[in-house]
């Protein structure tokens, strides 16, 4: 069985050809009728423990742009508040006939549990997985760079060789950032990860990129800012910086972005908190590519899903479990 658990399991030949194939897709996007026969008869379940906008409808519409039958399980509403276990919950869903399960979970490893603890036979996506990863957002992240700063016809087959990318903010509690981090390098980037001390994970120094504190010096080598949100839940209030303190040092306003080269472009994987890490004149910019990003992530699922159920090329597969 294939699964996609982690971005760092991805060679480059398997990246190369998830953004090829997500261009594909993009192009059926384009068409008055947008919908693909390839996984007609097959059964996709979007396993939610964990809040999601973006990820959970675009896996849907990916997935209903193929022709899949689609099941939405949210753990709120569910047996899961009974005391349900994530084994029994799997188990449940499966014995409906599901071919694919798309799991977003709070535990860190959760995903790569359920791919190789025998429970299932169904193929695992990984939606998000506590702290560690998010290798769709990577992917869909990879293509809007590829596009924009390569170019959509002439990045077919290309990586982002000498790409230079900065992601700002609280890299401790991101999988966006770790798995950016990981599909960068894959695919040839040079990533900065610009932060608080505090909000840096221990043994970030081993991480394929380099550390830097002082954003403003950093904006001008730039060619893609990603800039992320504090994640508060995940914090104890204790440690949670003021608006006004995180701000002035890590947001990105209108005078910041003005450092930057006037081809770079600025990320963020949503959702956003306008006025702590970017402010409402970034975020409704033209060099803002929020929005393209979640257009994107239709075509880039949809490139996963066919890949991993319904193309007859090599895809994806995983190997490792999450580091502690
Ligand atoms: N970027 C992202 O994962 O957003 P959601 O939490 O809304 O899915």
């Amino acid at each position: 069985q294939r699964h996609l658990i982690s971005a760092a399991d991805l060679t480059r030949d398997d990246a190369i050809l998830l953004l090829d194939t997500a261009e594909e897709m993009a192009r059926v996007a384009d068409r008055p009728i947008k919908k693909l026969p390839t996984l007609r008869g097959r059964t996709v379940v979007n396993l939610f423990f964990e809040d999601s906008t973006r990820t959970r409808i675009s896996f849907e519409a990916a997935e209903k742009r193929l022709s899949a039958d689609v099941i939405n399980f949210s753990a709120k509403g569910s047996s899961v508040s009974k005391g349900e276990s994530l084994k029994d919950t799997a188990q449940t869903l499966e014995a409906m006939g599901v071919d694919a399960v798309v799991i977003r979970h709070g535990a860190s490893g959760a995903p790569y549990r359920l791919a190789t603890s025998g429970w299932i036979d169904a193929a695992v996506i990984n939606a998000g997985d506590g702290t560690h990863q998010h290798p769709t957002q990577a992917l869909l992240d990879a293509f809007t760079m590829r596009r924009r700063l390569v170019g959509r016809d002439a990045g077919i087959g290309r990586d982002l060789a000498g790409r230079r990318v900065t992601i700002v903010g609280d890299v401790l509690h991101s999988r966006v950032a770790r798995s950016n981090v990981d599909l960068l390098h894959t695919l040839g980037a040079e990533v900065t990860l610009v932060a608080p001390p505090t909000l840096l994970p221990v043994g970030v120094e081993t991480w394929p990129c380099e550390i830097a504190y002082d954003l403003d010096g950093t904006l001008p080598k730039s060619d893609a800012v990603m800039m992320l949100r504090v994640q508060r839940e995940r914090m104890n209030a204790a440690f949670f910086p003021t608006e006004r303190e995180y701000s002035r040092r890590y947001g990105l306003d209108g005078e910041r972005m003005a450092r930057m080269p006037e081809h770079a472009v600025v990320m963020h994987p949503g959702p956003m908190v306008r006025g702590m890490e970017i402010t409402a004149e970034v975020a409704d910019s033209d060099r803002c590519t929020v929005v393209e990003q979640v257009a994107n992530g239709v075509s880039m699922r949809m490139a996963v899903l066919y890949l991993l159920l319904g193309g007859n090329e090599p895809a994806v597969t995983h190997t490792r479990p999450p580091a502690a």
